[in-house]
């Protein structure tokens, strides 16, 4: 049997049996509705409740102050939308997003700034993915009502200078969000320290189930729910609660805090490893994002002349599941908006590697990719013309 190495955990990650042991009583024994005035309703409404304290206990943050949704892109969305609606009524017609974010902010900044008229800036960022606070300072406007700027980027790695972005928007009196997805399952939030108004984060990144995440709601942060219904989640996200999620997602959470260090260690080994490899043994190669302020498991490579869409399907057939961090449309490969706006080329652009390693990852599957990369990437690069 060919052997498999999956190597695209900022994708996605398995789920961790710990958590669907956590999580396997609430499908059919425990399955009540919280909303439910009858035992079985309680019974998920205190799981949920217990859930929530975690969160809130890992984060930094009040129980009360923790909204689950069904996943990032929700929470990015419900934090835009719902803040933007909130401040129109008291004339703030513009909010700052960078260059780099998610598609789950760049979409809906621009679908709200074109249906609502509002003024959108997009802040420009540095060669390493990275925003300049003074570039931040210099946008802010009176009549701002919103910036959301990522922790950690999912295609390069690069942190963001965000306790420093945090208290620019704090002095001014602007609302600030933070899609924590990529950063949560690695760096402590610590939100009782840092003054974040709103945070994202996915349960799926950090070896939970998919479809659920908590879009973090600072007291007194204006908002408009985006799921108006039951007036579940203290009003602010109507629907069902999906209580075996909620409570993977607190269990996955708890994990990742409890293991960071470990994981850490081991991560950045395998990772410091892999990315002397490859700059050593792959004629023209760069690596991408900020070589020291980046995700412990996160590297990201572009090469000169190949195509990320002829190199990923061979490295795919010798058993390694990468990816090249940037978006497909409808099956045209474009190149990625965030290395373009690092200044890559379209080209070099094209040519990009993302290899993001996980818990199970071992030093050994980082020295096998090592030994098949070279040829590979010469392969490729004959095919791509
Ligand atoms: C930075 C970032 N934000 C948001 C999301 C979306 O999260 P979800 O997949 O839970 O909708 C992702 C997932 O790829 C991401 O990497």
């Amino acid at each position: 049997m060919t052997r498999r190495v999956y190597f695209d955990h900022s994708a996605t990650t398995p789920v961790d049996a710990r958590v669907l042991a956590a999580m396997t009583p609430y499908h059919r024994e425990r399955f009540g509705n919280p909303a439910s005035l009858h035992v079985y309703g309680q019974e998920a409404d205190a799981a949920v409740e217990e859930a929530r304290q975690q969160v809130a206990r890992v984060l930094g943050c009040q129980p009360q102050e923790v909204v689950f949704t069904g996943g990032g892109t929700e929470s990015n969305n419900a934090a835009i939308k719902g803040v933007l609606l909130a401040l129109m009524r008291r004339e703030k017609r513009h909010f700052i997003v960078s260059a780099v974010e998610h598609p789950s902010v760049l979409a809906p900044a621009r679908q709200w700034a074109r249906l609502l008229g509002l003024d959108l800036t997009v802040l420009p960022v540095d060669g390493y993915g990275r925003v300049d606070p003074d570039d931040l300072r210099r946008a802010l406007r009176k009549d701002t009502a919103l910036v959301s700027i990522m922790w950690a980027n999912n295609e390069v790695g690069t942190l963001q200078p965000v306790r420093d972005l945090a208290e620019i928007c704090q002095e001014a009196g602007v609302i600030f969000h933070v899609d924590a997805v990529q950063a949560a399952p690695h760096l402590p939030l610590e939100l009782d320290r840092i003054p974040i108004p709103l945070v994202s984060i996915s349960a799926h990144k950090m070896y939970g189930p998919k479809g659920v995440g908590v879009l973090v709601v600072r007291g007194g942060t204006p908002f408009e729910p985006l799921l108006a219904g039951g007036g579940q989640e203290y009003g602010l996200r109507s629907g069902t609660l999906n209580v075996p999620g909620i409570v993977g997602l607190a269990t996955a959470l708890t994990l990742a805090q409890e293991e960071r260090e470990a994981r850490w260690d081991h991560l950045v080994r395998l990772r410091n490893r892999l990315i002397e490899g490859v700059l050593d043994r792959v004629p023209g190669a760069r690596l991408t994002g900020h070589p020291v302020d980046r995700l412990p498991h996160h590297a990201s490579f572009v090469f000169p002349g190949v195509d990320a869409q002829v190199l990923l399907p061979m490295l795919d057939l010798m058993g390694f599941a990468c990816s090249s961090g940037s978006a497909c449309k409808v099956g045209v490969p474009e190149p990625s908006e965030v290395l373009l706006a690092m200044g890559y080329s379209p080209e070099e652009a094209r040519g990009a590697l993302r290899v993001t390693l996980g818990k199970e990852n071992t030093l050994g599957e980082v020295e096998a990719f090592l030994d098949v990369l070279p040829d590979v990437v010469a392969r490729a690069r004959g095919a791509s013309g």
